[in-house]
């Protein structure tokens, strides 16, 4: 028998002292100096600070004093901060249950105390004088202060020094408690930062007021260039049709396929105002990103959702980094449905406009830049309302309207089409030079998105439409494809495909989608045939009915080295115009280029 268990199983059951309660909780809490800098930063702004200094000193291990200006603490009610279980925040279950203040579970500070060295200088509103609070004696003295709080926290985990062996450098430690700060400041525009390490200002975010406030804090904090890569979001969802009541609302910018990085390091989402990591915000990014980003690429976003609070809990994590919906389904839609319309907007209207801002501003127009259009509010809309017809392939579509004066022409956002280069490039002119178009990628789009809309955004029972092919194609088929064809005759039914046996190694297409009319048959059957050999045919789902349809469209757009003629091209150019997520290929590859007169001239050395 263990002896270690029938030792501790004979020990008495007693209650454990308060400190180290304290000191459980904060194991639980305070990770590193940059959870402290958080807890601190949510009070300040729980107290309605508009303005917070943070002081750090070796990455916050040594120091960490955080500076608000809001409403204070009074002189008796000081202890009560530092008490375990004891806050101003809620005071009753339903009070929990709807909770719209960053804390609530009146630990942080007790937590922290146990920890760390700390004192606590406050001067309450309306109050003449001002008191610290020591929090190792209990000791209260008269200090002078203005209206606002300190708390500073001194010597992190020196009673707890297995845990100050986890931490990492002080630099490493000073960028976390930085990121802290970031997040935070992302969601408060209107409230002023400013981040000391070692004595030196090295951030500072200025309240930002009125409608831009959010934009001005986003590039004051990520740059100009996440402003420049992303699109503005604004979505609502009724709870009820017509009700007018927002059930969920999400906003804020999302960056665009190209602005993607290697890690995942720009990805800031809100729930009501608090920086949360949550899988079904994320997955639902993710999702909406799946048709234009290739491989490992992180999206980039800084989005705030806002829901009733009675819809989410948030007192499931420690930290409160995690929430729990109550609807998760309705916020995964709404995320999804709001990042996909944000990306789905053609940004090709920027090109022609990028023409009355080349003036001022030289600017190189780019594939997935919104510069202009976000800055000038401007939306792409076909030009002179022409519109392409939604059926039938490039080449069996009407000639692109013949209005080719000058005028039009040159407002046509992607120009009229020159040239074909080498068969795999176009090349057309627009007003601010050359325009170049990987003809492969931008037709494989077209389809992809027809595909998509015939048969419904969501897999439901809708078909593709089908076209008898009059000689059927047959193919040499392995047995697995042969078995597939025959087991998976329905789903090929609905992707517009009739494939039958023929012989038992040979399989015959006798129906492809109308869509894909001249598109590469064989080819094609056998893609679709070798995802679906992989997969339970109960579980084609929208997501493998996507990459169905990705295969499908790959196999029917229109090929390197296929002669196109001037009208066929100026086709494709107005299709990809009027086409959602023409910018990028289904792989997320661009499909597009603006090379502008000043790139050009720049190569020839012309001075201007
Ligand atoms: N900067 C501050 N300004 C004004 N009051 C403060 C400040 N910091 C703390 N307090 C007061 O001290 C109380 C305890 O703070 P503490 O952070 O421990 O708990 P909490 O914020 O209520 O909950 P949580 O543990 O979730 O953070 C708060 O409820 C608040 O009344
Ligand atoms: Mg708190």
């Amino acid at each position: 028998m263990n002896t270690a268990l029938s030792t501790a199983s004979r020990r008495p059951i007693l209650e454990l002292p308060s400190e180290l309660i304290s000191q459980i909780a904060a194991g639980e809490v305070v990770e590193r100096p940059a959870s402290v800098v958080r807890e601190l930063l949510d009070n300040a702004l729980d107290a309605g600070a508009r303005q917070i200094t943070i002081r750090l000193l070796a990455g916050g291990v040594r120091l960490i004093a955080v500076e608000d200006d809001g409403a204070g603490i009074l002189r008796e009610q000081l202890p009560m901060a530092l008490k375990r279980h004891a806050t101003s925040k809620i005071s009753s279950l339903s009070d929990l249950e709807s909770v719209g203040t960053m804390g609530f579970r009146g630990e942080a500070l007790a937590a922290i105390n146990s920890i760390a060295d700390c004192a606590i200088s406050s001067r309450a509103t309306g109050q003449s004088s001002a008191y610290l609070l020591d929090g190792r004696s209990g000791e209260l003295k008269p200090v002078a202060r203005s209206q606002g709080t300190t708390v500073e926290v001194k010597e992190l985990f020196f009673s707890t020094p297995a845990r100050r062996k986890f931490l990492k450098t002080d630099a490493t430690e000073l960028a976390h408690c930085v990121e802290a700060v970031r997040r935070q400041a992302l969601a408060r525009p209107d409230v002023g930062f400013c981040v000391w390490a070692e004595g030196k200002l090295i951030e500072q975010w200025r309240c930002c007021e009125g409608p831009q406030a959010l934009q001005q804090r986003l590039t004051d904090v990520l740059g100009s260039e996440f402003m420049e890569r992303s699109v503005l979001l604004n979505y609502r969802r009724e709870s009820e049709p017509g009700s007018g009541a927002a059930s969920v609302a999400v906003w804020g910018q999302v960056g665009t396929p190209e602005a993607a990085r290697a890690r995942a390091d720009q990805q800031f989402f809100y729930v009501n105002g608090r920086f949360v990591r949550d899988k079904v915000l994320s997955h639902a990014a993710r999702s909406a990103f799946e048709d234009v980003l290739h491989g490992q690429r992180q999206p980039v976003y800084a989005l705030y959702l806002e829901i009733d609070p009675r819809r989410v809990d948030v007192n499931v994590h420690p930290t409160k980094i995690e929430v729990r919906f109550r609807d998760s389904r309705e916020v995964h839609q709404a995320v999804r449905h709001a990042i996909e319309d944000a990306l789905a907007a053609p940004r090709l209207g920027q090109v022609a406009a990028a023409l009355v801002s080349e003036v001022e501003t030289p600017q190189i127009a780019e594939s997935g830049s919104s510069n202009y259009a976000r800055q000038s509010g401007m939306t792409f809309a076909p030009a002179h309302g022409h519109r392409v017809s939604d059926l039938g392939l490039l080449w069996n579509a009407s000639p692109a309207a013949p209005e080719s004066s000058e005028e039009t022409a040159s407002s046509w956002p992607l120009g009229r089409a020159l040239a074909q280069l080498q068969g795999v490039y176009i090349l057309a002119e627009n007003a601010q030079g050359l325009i170049v178009v990987d003809m492969h990628a931008a037709h494989e789009r077209i389809v992809y998105e027809r595909l998509k809309a015939q048969l419904g955004s969501h897999g439901g029972s809708a078909r593709l439409s089908m076209q008898q092919l009059l000689i059927p194609a047959t193919f040499a088929a392995t047995e697995t494809e042969v078995a597939t064809a025959e087991a998976h005759a329905e789903t090929l039914q609905a992707l517009g495909l009739e494939i039958t046996v023929f012989s038992a190694k040979t399989l015959a297409v006798r129906a492809i989608p109308s869509a894909l009319a001249k598109g590469d048959a064989t080819g094609m059957a056998r893609a679709v045939l070798t995802e679906l050999s992989e997969r339970e045919a109960s579980t084609v789902l929208q997501r493998a009915h996507d990459e169905l349809l990705a295969t499908m469209a790959c196999h029917g757009a229109v090929r390197a080295n296929r002669r196109l003629s001037l009208e066929e091209m100026n086709t494709l150019l107005r299709q990809m115009e009027a086409t959602d997520r023409a910018d990028q290929c289904n792989h997320g590859r661009p499909t597009w280029r603006q090379i502008s007169l000043r790139e050009l001239d720049a190569l020839f050395l012309r001075g201007r």
